[in-house]
């Protein structure tokens, strides 16, 4: 075990000398008994047992590595609603249907707080996994919640203060796919045609563990070093600044930590055996700061067909698509003009990204990678026709937002390496005037990015929103063309120069919701803040 002040002098040494070490200052950890409250009355259609614990997974050939790993295991319902990814660190995907009521009961076995953030659905604020009801090791949480949001991608993370980029580096994300009435009424390929595809970027050392910073991730060497004096040195060693002042290279709180092993579903060297036939690829980039520019290796289009929040209206062909840490699409594929023994990797194109100058991987961010691979192993003359309308999406209402003309404003802010927005880090309890919103209301807001030249994946809580337009800067002008925007969105990509405008509804459910980007490192160094829903 950890001893806590030790966590805690971490915490504060990753932001002391900042002027931010006010973000301390914030929630109880909950106690067991708070968080195994039952709501009142709320009975569950599907009860699920998640737990996060330390494990050793065989990933490549050589020793096992070491991680954190959901398990599910259900209670109540239909078994097959848990699915585990073979061989694979990820937790297993969840299979959940709108309208069905759920209960997930989490077990914190890590040896640090955790909650867990069902990202992208639409749920109560204390359902959310806000950092303020992190539980501590050994405690447990009742998540309950109604499924609302439409069939789609969606995704489930840790988000305790201070820890979330390092519990998703080392192996806590699942995915969580909803499916819903209008959208199994289509003839979209399913089962084994229905493949996730989840995109992250490690470190593995020789010995095949993961590398990130200085005494993080699962036990035995690392969590000894936890506790011993080195801890501080190496804490001082990642924020050190050279006598320019300005920041040692690679610094990831700025620039954001950079793998140089692409790992497709938990694994190196990902390849998929299909049929000469077509296939739903849902694919997440759970990332820590990597955004991808993905493309078919042979130049033939992508065909979208949802992203974030769901199906698109119809399918959207594209010569690449961006995908920043935390966004989905789904594509459909079809093989079945591939002849038996051929290969089509899925590649990330080379793009400018400003962090090329200052990173830590041998893997420029922005760099031309292979991704995974898709092997044609077999014939079939079972084919699905590509719908030509896929979902119904309400048109855009600016004119019901409260600002139709007035964005409100989010600068993206940096202050001797601590992100902010309009000048403010996060701030467990904090809320700023313009972060303040009614219940029941529409409002336009613009991330706007003219500080540090570097990129950000903005993602808000509670909700999907529409992008309304985008003004781009001279590193999205060249890939313009890779972004989706005819659908519900989540988080949303930001680079240099640019102001994305979105609109927001704020429906169902007051309370205090997170923004933030979703570059874990940018988030840990403050890029986060909390939004109000005023009843
Ligand atoms: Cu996917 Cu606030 O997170
Ligand atoms: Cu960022």
């Amino acid at each position: 075990m950890n001893d806590r002040a030790g966590v805690d002098r971490r915490d504060f040494l990753r932001y002391a000398g900042t002027g931010a070490a006010a973000v301390l200052t914030g929630a109880p950890v909950l106690s067991a008994a708070v968080g195994e409250r039952r709501h009142s009355g709320f009975a569950p259609d599907l009860e699920i047992e998640l737990t996060a614990r330390q494990c050793r997974v065989a990933l490549q050939a050589g020793p096992a590595t070491r991680v954190w790993s959901y398990q599910a295991r259900v209670i109540k319902g239909d078994p097959a609603c848990v699915q585990e990814l073979p061989g694979s660190y990820l937790g297993p995907t969840l299979w959940l249907h709108r309208g069905q009521r759920v209960c997930i009961h989490f077990v914190n076995a890590l040896d640090q707080p955790s909650t867990v953030h069902w990202h992208g659905l639409h749920v109560p604020e204390t359902m959310d996994g806000h950092p303020r009801f992190a539980i501590h090791p050994g405690a447990s949480y009742r998540y309950e919640f109604e499924v609302k949001n439409r069939a789609g991608t969606y995704w489930y993370h840790p988000h305790p203060h201070a820890y979330t980029a390092e519990q998703v580096y080392f192996g806590l994300a699942g995915l969580l796919v909803i499916s819903d009435d209008e959208e199994q009424a289509l003839p979209l390929p399913r089962g084994g045609h229905d493949l996730p595809i989840v995109i992250q970027d490690r470190i593995f050392g020789d010995d095949n563990q993961l590398h990130y910073l200085p005494h993080t991730g699962p036990g035995g060497d690392t969590a000894e070093s936890l506790d011993t004096a080195g801890n501080a040195g190496a804490v001082v060693e990642e924020t050190q600044v050279n006598d320019s002042g300005s920041e040692m290279p690679g610094f990831p709180g700025v620039t954001g930590f950079f793998g140089d092993t692409i790992v497709v579903n938990g694994r190196p060297h990902a390849a998929f055996d299909v049929a000469t036939s077509s296939y739903r690829l849902r694919l997440l980039n759970a990332s820590n700061s990597r955004t991808y520019r993905l493309a078919w290796q042979d130049g033939r289009p992508l065909t979208v067909i949802a992203t974030d929040g769901g199906l698109l209206e119809r399918p959207v062909n594209k010569d690449y698509v961006m995908l920043a840490p935390a966004e989905r699409i789904e594509v459909w594929a079809d093989f079945s003009k591939d002849t038996v023994g051929s290969r089509l990797a899925m590649l990330s194109l080379a793009f400018p990204e400003a962090t090329n100058v200052m990173h830590n991987s041998t893997l420029a961010p922005g760099a031309r990678v292979p991704l995974c691979e898709f092997k044609v192993a077999h014939k079939t003359s079972d084919r699905l026709e590509l719908p030509h309308r896929l979902a119904k999406i309400e048109p855009l209402q600016v004119e019901d937002a409260v600002n139709p003309d007035t964005p409100k404003i989010f600068n993206i802010t940096n202050d001797r390496y601590v992100w902010g927005i309009n000048g403010r880090s996060f701030d467990m309890m904090g809320v700023a005037p313009e972060e303040v919103v009614m219940l029941g209301t529409s409002e336009v807001w613009e991330f706007a990015n003219s500080d540090i030249p570097m990129s950000h994946a903005m993602h808000v809580h509670d909700l999907q929103f529409r992008v309304l337009e985008r003004f781009h800067g001279p590193y999205s002008r060249s890939v313009a063309d890779g972004f989706v925007d005819e659908g519900w969105q989540d988080t949303v990509l930001v680079m240099p120069g640019d102001r994305v405008r979105l609109l927001l509804r704020f429906a169902d459910f007051p309370g205090l919701f997170m923004y933030h980007c979703h570059m874990a490192e940018h988030a840990a160094a403050g890029l986060m803040r909390n939004f109000l829903v005023q009843a």
